[in-house]
């Protein structure tokens, strides 16, 4: 019978365990045994298997998190620990292995796949939606839901006391999450890495400033992504809190935005890429990532999901610089 394993390496995002159960069951439609090791590419290499059945699928999708458990391993970039994961993988007779994971986790992949006989391959596994090569990844919708319900309670309080708000969100380096949650949660304004020009301090707190005269009832709430500005969203919010005269209040989100049960959207995909990972195992594709663009399934070249950057959509960074000019109009130019 053939064998193939399964991990879930990196940042954990909500529907991965959706992806396990859809490579489970259509793996055992082909009469292919599904083995997972826990913690990513550390549970290879320290060969923490543990077998995954049909029967234990049942209640998977609906929960956050990874039901195999996850890890950072940035020691997976050196040679002995590729061979070690090989010969691992190889004693458990495993003739393919699916990483469900993000950048670094594909890294990994690519390199095991150097080192190895067996099918290597991605699927997008991550709430940055930063891999090149697929429209969306597992977690990026359900991880914007989550921002957005968060800034419609700051927004509430804001409201309520008249205070300005930024918001720090997750994306590692990518302002995915930062203009769609900025979108959906009508930001007044937004800062993700992509924008070119940056908005300088002196424009933000002269946004501030006049939307505060025009509307001094109102909040404010900027959007921004982590790892943008220097010394984080409360060192911005102390910079424009002196700038403007009027107390910023920061607030970063951080990992709840990480957790949480999956979206219907991110079950959805989750499942189309999982079963679309055993076809691509049964029409024996090694090195690839599966991915979605506009609805259909893609086969990507590992290497090139993490060596070209993924750009935003230029029409929602439009749309949403557009309506941040339009909502103090009347007021602020
Ligand atoms: O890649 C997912 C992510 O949540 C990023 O958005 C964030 O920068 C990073 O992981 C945080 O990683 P950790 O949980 O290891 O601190």
């Amino acid at each position: 019978m053939k064998r193939i394993a399964v991990i879930t390496s990196g940042g954990d995002a909500p529907g991965m365990n959706a992806c396990i159960r859809a490579i489970v069951l259509t793996a055992s439609q082909h009469d292919i045994e599904v083995i997972g090791f826990r913690h990513g590419f550390r549970g290879i290499v320290e060969d923490l298997n543990q077998p995954l059945h049909p029967n234990d699928m049942r209640l998977v999708s609906q929960r956050g998190g990874t039901i195999l458990l996850s890890s950072r391993y940035p020691q997976f970039k050196e040679v002995d620990a590729a061979r070690q994961a090989a010969a691992v993988l190889d004693q458990h007779d495993i003739s393919a292995l699916v990483v469900i994971g993000g950048d670094g986790s594909f890294r990994g992949a690519h390199h095991l796949d150097q080192y190895w006989d067996g099918q290597v391959l991605g699927l997008p596994g991550t709430i940055d939606n930063d891999l090149a090569g697929t429209d969306t990844t597992i977690g990026f919708t359900t991880a914007v839901d989550t921002a957005m319900e968060a800034i419609d309670r700051i927004r509430e309080t804001a409201e309520a006391m008249a205070r300005v708000f930024l918001i720090e969100v997750m994306g590692r380096h990518a302002g995915f999450i930062g203009l769609h949650s900025a979108i959906a949660g009508s930001a007044e304004a937004m800062l993700v890495p992509e924008l070119e020009p940056q908005p300088k301090l002196a424009d933000l707190a002269d946004s501030i400033r006049r939307a505060r005269q025009a509307f001094p009832d109102s909040s404010y709430l900027i959007v921004v992504s982590e790892n943008l500005w220097p010394g984080g969203v409360e060192e911005l919010a102390r910079q424009l809190t002196q700038a403007t005269g009027t107390t910023c209040h920061s607030a970063p989100l951080g990992h709840i935005q990480r957790g949480g049960r999956p979206n219907a959207a991110d079950r959805i995909l989750s499942m189309q890429l999982g079963q679309a990972a055993v076809h691509a195992v049964l029409d024996g594709i090694s090195g690839h990532m599966i991915g979605v663009e506009q609805g259909h399934v893609v086969r990507v070249p590992l290497h090139l999901t993490f060596e070209r950057d993924k750009q935003l959509d230029s029409r929602l960074v439009d749309l949403q610089l557009g309506l941040q000019q339009l909502n103090f109009a009347s007021n602020v130019v």
